[in-house]
C-alpha cells in the first residue's frame, strides 16, 4: 500500500500546481500557532513543495529548517524554491532524527495520508523537544480528496489519537478549506462553494488546525 500510495505522489499528484499558486495565507493563518517561533528547530513534515518551509526560514526567523516528504518530485521543487533549507526524503511514520530534535513541528494537510496515524504523532512526539509543539492541519470526517489513503475523524476522534501518544491539546483551530478560486474547472468549482456552504456549520468545518504540546518532564511533577 505505501509504495503505491507514494508512486500516487510521485506521478500524479498536483506539485507544479502547488509551486505555481500557493495559498500563502491560509498557511499563515495556521503557522501563527507556532509563535514563538524565531530560533526554533523547525520541522515542517510532508512538506510537498515547502511553502511552509520557506515561510518558516523567510518570514519567521527560525534557527534551523528541514521539510520532510516521501516524494522526491516534490523535494526537488522544494529545494529549488528555498535552497536554505534542509530537505529530506522519508517516510513520514519512520522518522530520520534523534529523540527531542525539534521545537516546532508543522504540518498540513499530510498526516491523515499517512499509513499508520497514531504511529506517526507517536514519531512527531518522540523527535519533539519536551515543551515543543505540533501544529497539525488535518480534515474532518466527511472530507475526501482523492489522495491513496485518507484517515478520516471527526474533532474528538482526531483528538483522542493524538492524547493517545502523550500529547496536550492546547487549541483547537479550524481552516475553511481550498481557497474557491484555485482553479477554474467549473464543477471543482461549484464542489469547493458547496463545501464552503457546508462548512459555515462549525461541527462540519472542513479541516481542524490542532496545537499541541508534548509536556515538559516538570508538568505533573506537583
Ligand atoms: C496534500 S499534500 C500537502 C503538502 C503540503 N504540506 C502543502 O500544504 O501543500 C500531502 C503531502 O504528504 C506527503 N505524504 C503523504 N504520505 C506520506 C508519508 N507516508 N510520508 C511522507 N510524506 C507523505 C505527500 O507526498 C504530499 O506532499
Amino acid at each position: 500500500v505505501l509504495v503505491s500510495a507514494r508512486d500516487f505522489y510521485e506521478q500524479d499528484y498536483h506539485f507544479a500546481e502547488d509551486v505555481e499558486r500557493p495559498n500563502l495565507p491560509r498557511l499563515r493563518r495556521a503557522m501563527r500557532h507556532l509563535q514563538p517561533m524565531p530560533g526554533t528547530a523547525f520541522l515542517d513534515l510532508g512538506c510537498g513543495v515547502g511553502w511552509a518551509t520557506r515561510l518558516a526560514v523567510r518570514e519567521y526567523a527560525v534557527g534551523s529548517a528541514v521539510g520532510l516528504d516521501f516524494s522526491h518530485r516534490a523535494l526537488v521543487s522544494a529545494a529549488a524554491l528555498t535552497p536554505e533549507a534542509g530537505w529530506v526524503d522519508a517516510d513520514g511514520t519512520r522518522l530520520p532524527f534523534r529523540d527531542a530534535t525539534f521545537d516546532r513541528v508543522f504540518s498540513f494537510g499530510s498526516m491523515e495520508h499517512f499509513p499508520d496515524i497514531r504511529g506517526g504523532f507517536a514519531e512527531v512526539y518522540r523527535v519533539l523537544r519536551p515543551g515543543g509543539r505540533l501544529v497539525t492541519a488535518v480534515p474532518n470526517f466527511y472530507i475526501r480528496t482523492g489522495q491513496p489513503l485518507e484517515f478520516r475523524a471527526t474533532k474528538g476522534g482526531w483528538g483522542a489519537v493524538m492524547r493517545s501518544v502523550g500529547f496536550e491539546i492546547e487549541r483547537v483551530a479550524t481552516d475553511p478549506g481550498p481557497a474557491l478560486f484555485k482553479n477554474r474547472r467549473p464543477v471543482r468549482l461549484a464542489l469547493r462553494l458547496a463545501l464552503r456552504a457546508i462548512s459555515l456549520i462549525p461541527v462540519l468545518r472542513y479541516q481542524f488546525v490542532f496545537v499541541l504540546r508534548k509536556p515538559s518532564s516538570i508538568d505533573g511533577a506537583v
